[in-house]
Formats: structure tokens, C-alpha cells, sequence
């Protein structure tokens, strides 16, 4: 029997338009080379569908995409719309709702890419960013209290509980095991005395249990300098929410550009499905011109199959992607003109010829 794997496709607003339908051509190829079925149903949800339905999603529709065993993503929010709204109506909520606490985002400088960072090469930038995904500083408990009033105030609550920094730090841990066995905790737990204590706390706890792992702890503000000056010193990243939301980005940036940013939003237990998509946003400066960079979405394809058990053809998919920075041709954003499309046919060629 052949293997079939239904996939709910989210293209959201702006460039999603163009980087999913190329991740999607990418996705049916390699499914056609190593034999295994997808089938795709796409949902029009997005700032777009808020701004003709006043919601983000159906009420249903979380159920429905419960349905699927993954959903690709591609961006969501427009210039036009309230942009407190996309994260707390539609990205934190699928996460939050299929509980998908790991956000797992790789950063590798691919051949043929100069870094940004001089006398920095492919052997240097090789990490994976495991960002807590489902609490922490991105809970949105808060409120605003008398706003107008010159005593008026906001605040917003961190929330970092037990299970979940454990269940966190037991899969940075483990990852580590599968790579170069580092494992650095990003913190500010000098002056978040209380959360981030904590949080360091527990996770100290846990590495104990893998005494094949070098562990060590670094803050932000000495990490976020040595994402430029060393970023040969990481290999698994164990941070928090906001930390690798932020970390996450400098990673796509030493890169060589935001455009090639792959993740993942995973619940590993796989009770509910985990929700692929690049690192960047709905690009609405660029979007409409085929000029987007493709790869982040078409590797965070590969992050899908690689989930899914679909190991060959990830494979087949981060080589494609290779040869094709390889051959030198690139969008606008890393100093070409090749469109879009014409990246993403070139990676279906080199797929279909391998
Ligand atoms: P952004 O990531 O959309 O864009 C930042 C800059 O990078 C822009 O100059 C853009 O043109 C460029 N860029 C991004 N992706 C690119 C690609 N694939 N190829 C070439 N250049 C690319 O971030 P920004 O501008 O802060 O946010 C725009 C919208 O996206 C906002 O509404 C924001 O809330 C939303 N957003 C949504 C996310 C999600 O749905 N997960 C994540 C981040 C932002
Ligand atoms: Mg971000």
C-alpha cells in the first residue's frame, strides 16, 4: 500500500501566495520520486479572510485541521489589519490549540551563500534553534489598566510552568544526542530573577540525565554577539519563547537572508498535527512581484516529511536546495534576479533528475 499523508495547506496573506504553491510543487515532486501519496487541501485563512469575515479561521476550523497529519503555513498579516491580531487569532492559536511546544528552526549557511558574517563558512553556521513555543513571555495574559490617565499602566505576564520546560529541555537534549551534543541554554535569568531562574533551574535538573551532553548556559545579550562573532560555538539552542523569536531571525540573517528560514511548530507526541512554515512574515513590501525568496518554505517542506517519517525524501529535497545555491542562482534578497518560480523549478529539476 502506498503511504498517504493529507496535508491542510494555510498560504495566509502576502508573499504566502507565492512561497507555498512553490514549497507545494516541491512537496509533489519529491512525493512522485520516492513513491508516497500527498493530497492537499488548501483554506483561505489569514488577515485576508479577517478582513472580508471579521476572523481569522471559521469556528470550526481547528477541528478540521485537526483532521490533517500536518499543515503547511505560510505567513499571516497585512499592513491594513490590527497587527496585534495574526499571532493571538490564528499562529499562537493552532499552536497553542495542537499544542505544538517545540519551534524548532535550523540555521545553516547553504553553499554557494556567502555569509554575511566574513571568513564564516558552512562548517561555522550549523545550529538549531529549539525555542519554547506554547508559553513563557508569549501567553498574552496582561491588560492595560486606565490607559489614558497619566497614572494608567499595561502589563503583560510571563507564564513558565514545570511540565513545560521540561518537556522542552528533554527534546533539546535529545536532539543534541542526534548532532554535535552541545546543548546551550539562552537565558536572562540575572535580571528575570524569577521566570528565568526557574526555567535555568529545571533545565540544569534535566541535563543531568544526559551526561553525554555538554551543557552550558549563556545569556542573551552575550549570545546575541556571539551569533556574529562565533556562531561556531552552538549547536542545539534551548531558549524561551521570545528569546528565539528573536535569536531565530539573527539566524536567518547570518544566513544570508531572512528568505532561507525553515521551521517547524512540533508537537512531538504527534496527538495533533505540527505546523511547518519559514521563519519570516507575510512580506508585504515585496509581495505580488515573484520576487520572494522560496527556500525557507520549501525547506520547511522537508522539515514536514522529515516528521512524518519521509526521511529519503527530505534528503532529496535539502540536496535540491543545496545544488541550486550551489549553481548560483538566487533571489533579489541574496543579490539575484531569478524569480520565485524559477527557484522552485530548478529545485523540482534537480529533484527529478537525482
Ligand atoms: P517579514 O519577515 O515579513 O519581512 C521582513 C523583511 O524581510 C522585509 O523587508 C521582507 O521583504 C523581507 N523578507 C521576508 N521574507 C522574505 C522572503 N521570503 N524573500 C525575500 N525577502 C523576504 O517581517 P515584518 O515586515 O516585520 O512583518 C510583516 C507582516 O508579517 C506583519 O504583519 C507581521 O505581523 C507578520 N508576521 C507573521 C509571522 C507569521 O505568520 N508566523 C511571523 C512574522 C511576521
Ligand atoms: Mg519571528
Amino acid at each position: 500500500m502506498t503511504r498517504e499523508y493529507k496535508i491542510a495547506v494555510v498560504p495566509g496573506d502576502g508573499i504566502g501566495h507565492e512561497i507555498v504553491p512553490a514549497g507545494v510543487t516541491v512537496l509533489k515532486a519529491v512525493a512522485k520520486r520516492c513513491g508516497f501519496a500527498l493530497s492537499f487541501q488548501e483554506f483561505p485563512y489569514g488577515a485576508g479572510y479577517y478582513r472580508e469575515t471579521g476572523s481569522f479561521m471559521p469556528g470550526d476550523a481547528l477541528d478540521t485541521l485537526g483532521q490533517f497529519d500536518a499543515i503547511y503555513f505560510g505567513a499571516v498579516g497585512l499592513p491594513e489589519v490590527d497587527d496585534t491580531l495574526p499571532a493571538k487569532l490564528f499562529t499562537f492559536a493552532l499552536r497553542k490549540h495542537f499544542d505544538q511546544y517545540v519551534n524548532y528552526r535550523p540555521a545553516r549557511l547553504l553553499p554557494g551563500i556567502e555569509s554575511p558574517l566574513r571568513r564564516k563558512t558552512a562548517q561555522d553556521i550549523d545550529f538549531v534553534v529549539i525555542r519554547e513555543n506554547t508559553e513563557g513571555e508569549f501567553v498574552q495574559v496582561g491588560g492595560f489598566v486606565q490607559p489614558e490617565q497619566p497614572s494608567g499602566f499595561a502589563m503583560d505576564t510571563s507564564i513558565f510552568t514545570r511540565t513545560g520546560i521540561e518537556r522542552i529541555a528533554h527534546y533539546a537534549f535529545q536532539l543534541a544526542q542526534r548532532r554535535r551534543g552541545k546543548v546551550t541554554n539562552i537565558t536572562k535569568s540575572n535580571t528575570l530573577i524569577h521566570s528565568l531562574a526557574y526555567w535555568d533551574s529545571i533545565i540544569k535538573e534535566v541535563s543531568r540525565a544526559y551526561p553525554d551532553i555538554t551543557y552550558s548556559k549563556m545569556y542573551v545579550d552575550n549570545a546575541s554577539a556571539n551569533f556574529v562573532l562565533h556562531p561556531e560555538y552552538f549547536d542545539v539552542i534551548l531558549t524561551t519563547n521570545f528569546i528565539g523569536d528573536i535569536l531565530s531571525d539573527l539566524g536567518g540573517a547570518i544566513m544570508g537572508s531572512l528568505g532561507l528560514g525553515a521551521s517547524g511548530n512540533i508537537n512531538p507526541e504527534r496527538k495533533f498535527p505540527s505546523m511547518f512554515e519559514p521563519i519570516h512574515g507575510s512580506a508585504p513590501d515585496i509581495a505580488g512581484q515573484n520576487i520572494a525568496n522560496p527556500v525557507g518554505a520549501i525547506w520547511s517542506g522537508a522539515l514536514m516529511l522529515e516528521h512524518l517519517g519521509e526521511q529519503d525524501a527530505t534528503d532529496l529535497i535539502v540536496k535540491a536546495i543545496e545544488a541550486t545555491t550551489q549553481s548560483g542562482l538566487f533571489t533579489r534578497d541574496l543579490g539575484g534576479t531569478a524569480g520565485t518560480r524559477e527557484i522552485a523549478d530548478s529545485i523540482v529539476s534537480k529533484i527529478d533528475n537525482s
